[in-house]
């Protein structure tokens, strides 16, 4: 099958709504027609997180205007589209359900194939959508609200290698900002101050190097920090912005330096089923970190393996990724009727045992 494609895909599992529209011809590269996110971080800010009936409520008054947006951009209409893909979990209930109605919807009167794409995989799938990248290759997905190592081994078919026990990196860095009293979200602001301080003033943990695996935890380390910023308050009166400085740099020494060791443990699983061309890709908001992504680029130098990251605009939460992810789908035979199910939890690798916990975003899987 060679035709050409053309999928608008809906992203409502979280606090962003989004629609994208993403044509691809075979043997051609994708090309993403248009892709509009609108976020609600104003809606959630007096509440220190994601309030879940909050973001359902949001979703359902933004969608209309994301669709519209997004055919309008693309000069499309809905008789132009091939399918319609959509989140269907795992993520914040409510707001998925807006999601998969509003498919279902438009699926029905404009007689289009459904697709349900899970969050994850729509992460998981981004290198393809951005490089000309074969399966398998190994993934790491750092945000907010993921953490995982996964080889994804084709657009159905992932192997999770690790992923956190508790907090999320991002959640960390969120955490780690309002405890040294900076402005969120976390990670730009402790990046920025880490840049003036000393990494070595502090010696915080390194959360399960000391065990096997590429399994993770961030949760002690924004600890130590509160304990440490607690201890220097009272020995100066209140907290020098030097110290406060020397604090971000350490925690985000301490979060590159585990980042680094696991993905070596996950890079010498992957690298040992001899993959034709190797390569690392992550995604997600703390991608975005310097030193996080520089220090990930190092290993795979070491290692000979390609390091991918795709562009800040398609590693954060956005349609474009579900529209691809629904292509793949789609290419592979995949349709969903109408009575497609929203699901909170949806494991992308359904072998390995359940992960812990639910952050601050919902349910990690
Ligand atoms: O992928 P994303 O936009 O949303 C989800 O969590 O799904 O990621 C947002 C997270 C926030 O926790 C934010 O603090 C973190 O990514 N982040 C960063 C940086 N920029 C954003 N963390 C570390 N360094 C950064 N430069
Ligand atoms: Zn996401």
């Amino acid at each position: 099958m060679t035709r050409s494609l053309t999928i608008l895909g809906l992203e409502s599992s979280c606090d962003d709504t989004a629609a994208a529209i993403v044509r691809h011809t075979e043997h051609d590269r994708p090309a993403i027609l248009s892709s509009v996110v609108t976020g609600q971080k104003d809606l959630h800010a007096a509440f220190g997180g994601v309030v879940p009936e909050i973001a359902a409520r949001a979703h359902t008054e933004k969608l209309d205007f994301c669709i519209e947006q997004a055919l309008h951009e693309s000069s499309l209409t809905l008789q132009d589209l091939d399918a319609i893909a959509v989140t269907a979990g795992p993520g914040l209930i409510g707001g998925v359900l807006s999601g998969v109605m509003m498919a279902k919807g438009i699926a029905a009167a404009a007689e289009l194939p459904l697709i349900g794409v899970n969050h994850l995989a729509g992460h998981a799938l981004t290198p393809r959508l951005v490089e000309p990248v074969e399966f398998p290759y190994l993934m790491l997905l750092v945000s907010g609200g993921h953490c995982q190592f996964l080889v994804a081994r084709s657009a159905e078919h992932f192997t999770r290698l690790g992923g956190t026990i508790d907090d999320a990196p991002g959640e960390a860095f969120d955490k780690t900002a309002r405890i040294l009293g900076l402005p969120q979200p976390g990670g730009p602001s402790v990046e920025q101050e880490a840049a003036r301080g000393d990494p070595a003033r502090f010696a915080f943990p390194r959360p399960l190097l000391d065990r096997p695996g590429c399994d993770l935890s961030f949760s002690g380390l924004k600890t130590s920090v509160l304990r440490a910023r607690d201890a220097e308050t009272a020995r100066y009166g209140g907290l020098p912005r030097q110290i406060r400085a020397d604090l971000c740099a350490a925690f985000q020494h301490a979060v590159s330096g585990v980042l680094a060791e696991k993905t070596r443990r996950a890079l010498r699983l992957y690298l040992a089923e001899k993959p034709e061309d190797p390569i690392f890709a992550v995604a997600g908001g703390v991608a975005a970190n310097k030193e996080i992504r520089t220090v990930l680029e190092i290993v795979c130098n070491e290692q000979g393996v390609r390091f991918i990251a795709p562009p800040q605009a398609l590693c954060t939460d956005n349609a474009a990724m579900i529209a691809w992810a629904g292509i793949e789908l789609f290419r592979l035979g995949r349709k969903d009727t109408l009575s497609l199910s929203a699901r909170p939890r949806w494991p992308l690798d359904q072998t390995s045992p359940a992960m812990l916990g639910s952050g601050r975003k919902g349910a990690k899987a």
